[in-house]
């Protein structure tokens, strides 16, 4: 006698954005999602990288330069796997810390920055769920890059928040922006966009989905914008970064004290540019579009994840397909980035 396992490969012809039914939806090949609330270990296997930088005020283009340095990206995660709400092993909020440092008496301001590692991203939904500080004087920024002339931002400065203002800036960094020196302002690919809570009281989740046509913003699965003039068209990589340079014009500060930007997760479905992983999806998915069965549509996040609120344990515990090995077949998936409980 023997038992039989079989395995049925779910999603290999890829994650969608809206079921395959509806009207509108976009198909994508990868993933890259990273649970915060349960990484134990930066220097793990999670898929991203602490950076280590210094940069002069001059090309801070502020008063102040930036330093990003690698304690100022830490962990404060869940006790247990099961849970998806209460304090940080280090206390208060839950996730992945990217500091500001108060202290700036050398000229320059002590940052957080952390980068994916994949950098084949061409076009995709990119998710994060996020709590800013309240201290004013820093810019917390959720982006993919490539270059200072194909850059898609999330920004989100303290200074500007109060009980009656509580805005985002969306912008396209494009070729216009960097001919009015790298200042986005005042193109077609800027926009302060108001948000219906305060991003500094609980987390959101905050998210782009870069087309070929456009670029859609969204808070909490609510739209905010698009933008389509000079939208990027070759591969990048995704950044989340904590700073502060003085400019009164934008970030403002820098703060007076430590503070601190929290990440609950990211979540990034995307095409992959690697001729190597299209072969490979190719042959997984022969029928393309055509075999919508096999394709998986990606949850929209409707409400706020927010892990430190009363339905903490239900509101922040938000799918991840990593944490189902029979929907990730042939991905590259980080292990130490995602709680498979
Ligand atoms: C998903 O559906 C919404 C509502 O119809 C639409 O606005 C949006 O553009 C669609 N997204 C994609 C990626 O097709
Ligand atoms: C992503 O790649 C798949 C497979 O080649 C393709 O079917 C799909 O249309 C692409 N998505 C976008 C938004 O370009
Ligand atoms: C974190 O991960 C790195 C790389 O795998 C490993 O060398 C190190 O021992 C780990 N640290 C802890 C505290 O587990
Ligand atoms: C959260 O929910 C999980 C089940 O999804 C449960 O195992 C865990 O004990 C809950 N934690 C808290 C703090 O309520
Ligand atoms: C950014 O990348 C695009 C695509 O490769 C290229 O055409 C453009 O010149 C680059 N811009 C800068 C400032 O390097
Ligand atoms: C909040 O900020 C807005 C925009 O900067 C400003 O117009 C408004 O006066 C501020 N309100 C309060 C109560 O400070």
């Amino acid at each position: 006698m023997y038992d039989m396992i079989v395995v049925v490969a779910k999603c290999a012809c890829g994650y969608s954005v809206n079921a395959t039914s509806a009207s509108a939806f976009s198909v994508f090949t990868d993933l890259l999602e990273t649970d915060f609330l349960h990484v134990y270990n930066l220097s793990g296997d999670i898929g991203w990288q602490r950076q280590e930088y210094n940069v002069t005020p001059q090309v801070a283009r502020g008063t102040y330069g930036k330093k990003a340095e690698l304690r100022n990206v830490v962990a404060n995660p869940l006790n247990s796997s099961y849970d998806y709400a209460g304090s940080g092993a280090l206390g208060g909020d839950p996730g992945l810390q990217l500091w500001v440092r108060g202290d700036s008496s050398d000229g320059m301001v002590g940052m957080g920055e952390i980068v994916a590692i994949r950098t084949d991203m061409l076009y995709g939904s990119f998710r994060v769920g996020m709590k800013m500080t309240a201290i004013p004087g820093t810019c917390g920024a959720f982006f993919w890059f490539r270059n200072d002339t194909q850059e898609i931002d999330m920004e989100f400065l303290s200074a500007q928040f109060n009980a009656t203002s509580n805005p985002v800036s969306l912008v396209l960094q494009s070729p216009a922006s960097e001919a009015a020196g790298y200042n986005a302002q005042g193109t077609p690919n800027f926009q302060l966009h108001p948000l219906p809570f305060s991003p500094d009281k609980e987390y959101h989740e905050y998210r782009f989905d870069w087309l070929a046509d456009r670029v859609s913003f969204y808070a909490d699965g609510q739209w905010l914008a698009d933008m389509s003039a000079s939208i990027p068209n070759s591969p990048g990589h995704l950044v989340l970064n904590h700073w502060s340079n003085g400019d009164k014009y934008w970030s403002a500060g820098p703060p007076q004290s430590d503070a601190v930007l929290t990440v609950s997760y990211v979540k990034a479905y995307f095409n992959s540019s690697t001729p190597a992983r299209q072969l490979q999806y190719n042959a997984a998915c022969p029928a393309g579009q055509n075999s919508l069965a096999q394709v998986c549509q990606v949850p929209d996040q409707s409400v706020a994840p927010n892990p430190a609120g009363r339905d903490g344990n239900t509101t922040a515990h938000t799918y991840f397909f990593t944490q189902h090995k029979d929907m990730t077949v042939n991905q590259t998936v980080y292990a130490a980035g995602t709680a498979a409980v």
